[in-house]
């Protein structure tokens, strides 16, 4: 059990674009995999990209039962996701209020495709292939966008719905008890 720091929006290392996992099965891989859980779970976040503790290769992970930082937002199931492709399934775009462990203490609203399929890797090197909607295809969206250097600041909607959580409830924008 290993938490890790993570990283905050200003860091360059999030707007860096993360490199492709060539070597699967190898502890060093499992290890990293153990301290994005491990640092996922610590922080109450629905979902890690491997650059936000530092680490520049694409892996990501996501998914809960619930979660008390999006308590509207269902299940999303537990998954480790390394080289990661999406596709867009249609045109469709859902408006959401996002947030993320690098930019504690805010929230803003992020437009993202409504079902997506995306295909991967576990850390075993077999193949993920899944189709997604809702609060799970703008998690994915959120996390992979974290391997290409993008952070959802970067994609507000309107930067009028955008700040800190306790402003934002307080306002009656949305109801959440958490960072
Ligand atoms: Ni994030």
């Amino acid at each position: 059990m290993a938490i890790q720091p993570v990283i905050r929006l200003g860091d360059p290392r999030l707007l860096a674009v993360a490199e492709e996992v060539k070597n699967f099965n190898t502890a060093k891989l499992d290890q990293l995999i153990e301290d994005m859980f491990d640092t996922m779970y610590a922080e109450n976040g629905a979902g890690l990209a491997a650059p936000q503790i530092g680490i520049g290769l694409r892996v990501v992970i996501f998914g809960f039962d619930t979660n008390t930082r999006y308590p509207d937002s269902g299940t999303v199931p537990k998954t480790i996701l390394i080289n990661p492709l999406i596709e867009a399934l249609d045109e469709n775009k859902q408006e959401g209020w996002e947030g993320c462990l690098s930019v504690p203490g805010m929230r803003g609203v992020v437009s993202r495709y409504s079902r997506i399929r995306y295909t991967g890797f576990d850390a075993s090197g077999d193949t993920i292939d899944v189709t997604a909607e809702g609060f799970h295809a703008r998690v994915v969206q959120h996390e992979c966008d974290h391997l290409d250097g993008i952070i959802y600041t970067q994609r507000l909607v309107d930067p009028a719905r955008f700040g800190f959580i306790e402003e934002l409830q307080r306002a009656g924008c949305f109801n959440s008890n958490s960072s």
